[in-house]
């Protein structure tokens, strides 16, 4: 989101999804993280219209490690969405939201035999396969549980898209799913077609994430055709679904130029009925899995200035009351974000200065430079597209709690994740004396 795209009050408060981000912080104190519902539902509804127009079967799985809370998996509830969960806590998170079990895909490189007892035990959609242990061990739950579940195989294609450059061999040194050219995805095709418990509906490859390009999901989307083909050949097996992963690039900066959803929806779509026209295969339904282009334009940190330091010749340092515990990308990844005073929003700005957190670690720097208005201690700072892997990444590093969430929309504010309070971090620490 750039920053001339908010809207604010006449009184220069920033105006989030109609409510007042000023009034939010003093309502429900800082460090606080706020998502504007609307906004989501918009990008939802984008990535719906785009796959409507194409006539193809298809589903958005929205890829629940960059948010998930209790209140989104109601959101996506209610947009009638997929999700996938990678991890026992993400799908007891959706379940316990109310979430449908049918809707629910399972990732991850290194499921334990309980959380695939607790896919099967719960029905959920689709287990999405990634080794060999996986397969030997969901065999012996559904066994013992006398269950059936659909399955995908997730492939190491040997595409990879560093957010700018895409890469043809890079993917297969990946710790995710089984490798295409070895013959690791053929064994692991003929080992699931072998068990009578396991319904086979597709394949899966995850490219990378914040891409900004359409030509690796057009590389992709040509490889899991071609597979789909050989598998045809050799094995008498087409896949029903193509799930081509997630990973649509937003704009943090005016340095990141995003492209329309639209855009990688058309491609994939053009590439895929091409290439199956081509080869005479049916059309496949088709599969993506976004998470940052859903939530994270939508969110919000706000905070509050406290001290500040003032070196001559140097920028200066704003200090504000959250930072690395409540969002690692700057330290983890130099990611880069702007920011505004949400109680000076038609002020001039006068200064540059680092936006500095409040853990104990010079690297605890949000934004390394940003153009402010004169900024004084008791300022709202808003951090602007934080919803994506900001709180879902969140820690108690410094035994600082994590922060409270708050949904907004049509001008009313809702809690939908409490502030931790210091009694919750002591909650699971045991006494050794
Ligand atoms: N599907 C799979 C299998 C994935 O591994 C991921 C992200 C996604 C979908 C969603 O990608 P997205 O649309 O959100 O880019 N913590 C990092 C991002 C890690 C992404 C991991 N996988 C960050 O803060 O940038």
């Amino acid at each position: 989101m750039i920053s001339s795209e908010l809207n604010s009050s006449s009184q220069g408060h920033l105006i989030l999804g109609g409510v007042d981000a000023v009034e939010l912080a003093h309502k429900y104190g800082t460090p606080l993280v706020v998502y504007d519902v609307e906004e989501i539902r918009k990008t939802i509804q984008q990535f719906k219209q785009s796959f409507e127009a194409s006539g193809l079967k298809y589903e958005i799985s929205y890829a629940s490690k960059a948010f998930a809370t209790v209140a989104m998996y109601q959101v996506l509830k209610q947009e009638n969405l997929h999700t996938d969960v990678v991890s026992g806590g993400e799908l007891f998170t959706a379940l316990k939201a109310g979430f449908p079990a049918d809707k629910i895909s399972f990732h991850g490189n290194n499921k334990s035999k309980a959380e695939l007892e607790m896919a099967v035990d719960n029905h959920i959609g689709v287990v999405i396969i990634d080794n060999f242990l996986e397969i030997k061990l969901l065999k012996e739950v559904l066994e013992e549980k006398q269950q059936s579940i659909n399955v995908m195989l997730r492939l190491t294609p040997g595409i990879s898209a560093h957010t700018h450059k895409y890469d043809q061999t890079g993917q297969v040194d990946s710790k995710f799913g089984f490798d295409v050219e070895s013959g690791q995805a053929d064994e692991a095709l003929q080992q699931v077609l072998s068990i009578k418990q396991m319904n086979l509906i597709g394949i899966h490859a995850h490219i990378g994430s914040q891409i900004f390009g359409v030509e690796g999901f057009e590389m992709l989307a040509k490889k899991m055709v071609e597979i789909s083909q050989n598998w045809h050949d050799k094995f008498d097996f087409v896949p029903e679904i193509l799930n081509l992963g997630g990973g649509f690039g937003i704009s943090y900066t005016d340095e990141d130029e995003p492209i329309g959803a639209n855009v990688f929806i058309d491609k994939i779509i053009s590439t895929i009925k091409e290439q199956t026209k081509e080869k005479g295969l049916q059309l496949p339904e088709v599969w993506i899995e976004p998470g940052r282009s859903i939530v994270g334009p939508a969110g919000f940190n706000l905070y509050t200035v406290g001290s500040r330091k003032d070196i001559p010749g140097l920028l200066s340092y704003v200090n504000v009351d959250g930072g690395m515990g409540d969002n690692i990308r700057p330290a983890l990844y130099q990611a880069k974000y702007e920011a505004v005073v949400a109680n000076k929003m038609n002020a001039a700005i006068e200064e540059e200065d680092h936006i500095a957190g409040k853990y104990c670690e010079s690297g605890d720097i949000l934004i390394d430079k940003q153009a402010l208005p004169k900024v004084e201690p008791g300022d709202v700072i808003a951090m602007l597209d934080t919803g994506a892997y900001g709180y879902s990444m969140a820690s108690n590093y410094n035994r600082n709690p994590r922060p409270a969430v708050v949904f907004v929309e049509k001008g009313k504010d809702k809690l939908v994740v409490k502030r931790e309070s210091y009694e919750d971090l002591v909650r699971l620490d045991e006494s050794y004396i």
